[in-house]
């Protein structure tokens, strides 16, 4: 009986824990490689702690198993809310969580021991990548089977968000990972040539966009509103956002292969759809933002709509500069410079890390049947740590990327180059050094978070919250 009158928390909840778990993991590993970058003999030349190797284990740990878990726990909680309805098909919800901690645990395994298709964001090698299509059909069985049996007519946006994201994950990941196995552990991508790099980076550029984009503006149309306790500010720009979102993403992928033997005329879309990628990407921002209208002074008081609101800031910034980066000339400046780290960064740390974070301070309480978080200073405090932190990391890449730019391409009189590539790598390291020390105090952030959450759901009763009727508000 239990079963038709309650929301499935559980998973829920299990994904959310995890969330910080893996945070907390793919960051530490984020600080080791930001020290491996200052001393390059941490590691004692061990193959499976080389940087490397540990490399790809940062992006898939932060990208995919936080960023992932994130995703599920805040897309079941808000389908859920909104539509009335206990989340379709439990055990297969049951089989997504397992299922993708298992693609995380091999991820764990197969990248250290140097098991890799070589494609960034799509390391994993081929059983792995099986797994995850099994995983990820699930995920859509259970999201849009929810949707099909809510109990109100409307589909509320931020589902748009989730469900665009899970379909066009799908079809990334089905495209990108083609790839002929060769042995247990080694395979070769389908394509050859500059059409792999365009698979490549078609998949690249919108696992950003869906992946770390539209998931999470997933979660803002959600959260913000909730913990602002006001509606969005404007429903019809949310709805314009969806459709203009998704279908300029889809097309910016080559600002990846500026200056490339990709076609110049495909470099040329790239970039002409990722300059027009700024409206409705500042479009989502604004919209978000402006959810707090009536209602700034709560800003002042409450650190999870300040994580929420900030992070919305982040997204601005990156939004901003990322199309100014895609100008082919401003490209030709800050391609393989530590400009792309910081650009990268105050996406992920700043919008993707904060957004996240701020959620799951909104849910932990409710899903353990508490009132608040065990400590509202404490949120004060992560808040604060991590902003820092975020900042002193991209400002210090900000500037060593102009910097290292500047330095290779600076000529003499006579035609030969000013300075030696070492030269540039030197001027680099006090900047690492500022990085290493704003990665280690967002990580810091996270333990503070750990305790305040292991605080406030130990000796709580794990509760699944009974179903609205339609009439009720989510
Ligand atoms: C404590 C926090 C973090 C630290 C210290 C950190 C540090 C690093 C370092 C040192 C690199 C390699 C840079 C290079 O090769 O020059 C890197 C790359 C990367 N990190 Fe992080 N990171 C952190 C958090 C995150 C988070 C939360 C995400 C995503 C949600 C993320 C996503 C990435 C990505 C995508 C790259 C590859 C960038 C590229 O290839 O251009 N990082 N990180
Ligand atoms: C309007 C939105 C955006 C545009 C047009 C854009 C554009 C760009 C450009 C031009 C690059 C440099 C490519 C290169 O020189 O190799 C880049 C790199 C990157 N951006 Fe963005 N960006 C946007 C938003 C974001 C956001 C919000 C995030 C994170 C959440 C993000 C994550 C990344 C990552 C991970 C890379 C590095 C990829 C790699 O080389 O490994 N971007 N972006």
């Amino acid at each position: 009986m239990q079963e038709q009158t309650t929301y499935n928390y559980k998973v829920v909840r299990q994904f959310a824990i995890m969330t910080l778990v893996w945070g907390i993991v793919g960051m530490l590993v984020g600080v080791i490689i930001a020290a491996q970058l200052l001393w390059p003999d941490l590691t004692y030349g061990i193959p499976w702690l080389s940087y490397g190797r540990l490399r790809p284990l940062h992006t898939n740990a932060v990208i995919f198993a936080f960023g992932g878990s994130a995703l599920f726990a805040t897309s079941y909680y808000a389908v859920q809310r909104t539509c009335h309805a206990r989340l379709f098909a439990g055990p297969l919800a049951a089989f997504t969580f397992w299922g993708w901690q298992l693609v995380i645990l091999l991820a764990a395994v197969t990248l250290p021991l140097g098991y890799t298709s070589g494609k960034e964001y799509a390391e994993l090698e081929w059983p792995i990548d099986i797994l995850i299509t099994l995983v990820w059909v699930s995920y859509a069985i259970v999201f849009f089977g929810t949707v099909a049996t809510r109990k109100v007519k409307h589909i509320y946006v931020a589902n748009w968000f989730f469900g665009g994201f899970i379909l066009t994950v799908a079809l990334l990941h089905l495209v990108n990972s083609a790839e002929i196995p060769v042995s247990m552990w080694k395979s070769y991508s389908a394509y050859a040539g500059v059409q792999d790099a365009m698979v490549q980076w078609w998949y690249g550029h919108n696992a950003v966009g869906f992946f770390l984009t539209a998931g999470f503006l997933g979660m803002m149309y959600y959260f913000v509103p909730k913990q602002a306790g006001r509606p969005v500010y404007s429903y019809r720009l949310s709805v314009v956002h969806f459709w203009a979102l998704i279908f300029t993403y889809m097309w910016a992928g080559p600002h990846h292969l500026h200056y490339t033997a990709l076609p110049d005329w495909a470099q040329s879309v790239g970039m002409v759809f990722s300059l027009i990628l700024l409206a409705p990407s500042w479009g989502g921002m604004i919209n978000g933002i402006m959810t707090l209208s009536g209602a700034w002074h709560k800003l002042r008081t409450d650190p999870i709509l300040k994580f929420l609101i900030t992070s919305l800031s982040f997204y601005g910034m990156s939004t901003f500069e990322g199309p100014m980066m895609s100008i082919k000339t401003v490209n030709s400046l800050s391609h393989y410079t530590d400009w792309t780290i910081g650009h990268v960064h105050s996406g992920a740390l700043g919008w993707v890390a904060m957004i996240s974070i701020g959620s799951l301070y909104y849910m932990i309480p409710r899903l353990f049947g508490k009132s608040e978080m065990h400590s509202i200073r404490l949120i004060t405090v992560h808040f604060w740590v991590a902003t820092i932190g975020v900042v002193l990391y991209i400002a210090a890449m900000w500037i060593a990327g102009v910097m290292q730019g500047l330095m290779w391409r600076a000529v003499n009189p006579d035609g030969t180059l000013t300075y030696s590539f070492v030269e540039s790598v030197k001027a680099t390291y006090p900047f690492y050094a500022i990085r290493l020390l704003g990665g280690t105090m967002f990580l810091g952030g996270m333990f503070i978070m750990a305790y305040n959450v292991w605080r406030t759901v130990v000796g709580a009763k794990a509760v699944d919250a009974p179903i609205m009727r339609p009439a009720a508000a989510h």
